[in-house]
């Protein structure tokens, strides 16, 4: 079963584990060490791993930009996919961040991943051409401003 409560913040202890995960799992996309240092000890970055037996099984890395952020890397291992773990880590960020919109740019031929955001409720608003490894990529965006809005108002009907 997935539990929230096993989601952790990584910070640099967690290199060797992360930097492993993604060589085996996500291997198209090369992230530099200094890169994965970045992640995981400057503010503006959240990274999250989700943890089943101590084991590391799905991670998603964060640029934290105030009102908006943006995904930098998400991914699950194989084996734990459709379990829901990737919405998971997204919830938690939209838990502990009060962001009104999360980007991503997502290649156009990555039809999963392109399934999964829309399932999380993330609408295309872009193209661009060529953009991630020489493929097209759309960017899409979750707006939660106005759920936001949607929950106070409701709620205050509520004790009305
Ligand atoms: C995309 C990815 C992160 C999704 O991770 P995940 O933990 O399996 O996602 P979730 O279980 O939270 O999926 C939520 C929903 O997304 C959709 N979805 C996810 N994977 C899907 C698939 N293979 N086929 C169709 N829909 C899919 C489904 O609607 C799913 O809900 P359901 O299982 O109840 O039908 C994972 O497939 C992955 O790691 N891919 C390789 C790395 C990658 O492409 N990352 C994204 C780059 S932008």
């Amino acid at each position: 079963m997935i539990l929230i409560q096993n989601i952790k913040t990584l910070t640099l202890d967690d290199f060797a584990i992360l930097r492993m995960f993604h060589v085996k799992h996500f291997h198209e996309y090369y992230i530099s060490d200094n890169s994965f240092t970045a992640y995981l000890s400057q503010p503006q970055y959240t990274t999250y791993g989700m943890f089943h037996v101590k084991r590391l099984i799905g991670y998603a890395i964060f640029l934290n930009g105030g009102v908006d952020a943006d995904i930098i890397y998400i991914a699950t291992s194989p084996k734990f996919r459709r379990y829901g773990v990737a919405s998971a880590l997204i919830a938690r960020y939209i838990t502990d961040y009060k962001i009104s919109n999360l980007f991503i740019e997502v290649e156009a031929r990555n039809t999963i991943a392109l399934r999964f955001y829309n399932t999380n409720s993330f609408e295309i608003i872009g193209v661009r051409r060529k953009y991630i490894n020489g493929h097209d990529a759309y960017l899409m965006v979750k707006r939660l401003a106005k759920c936001c809005l949607y929950t106070i108002f409701y709620t205050k009907i509520l004790y009305i």
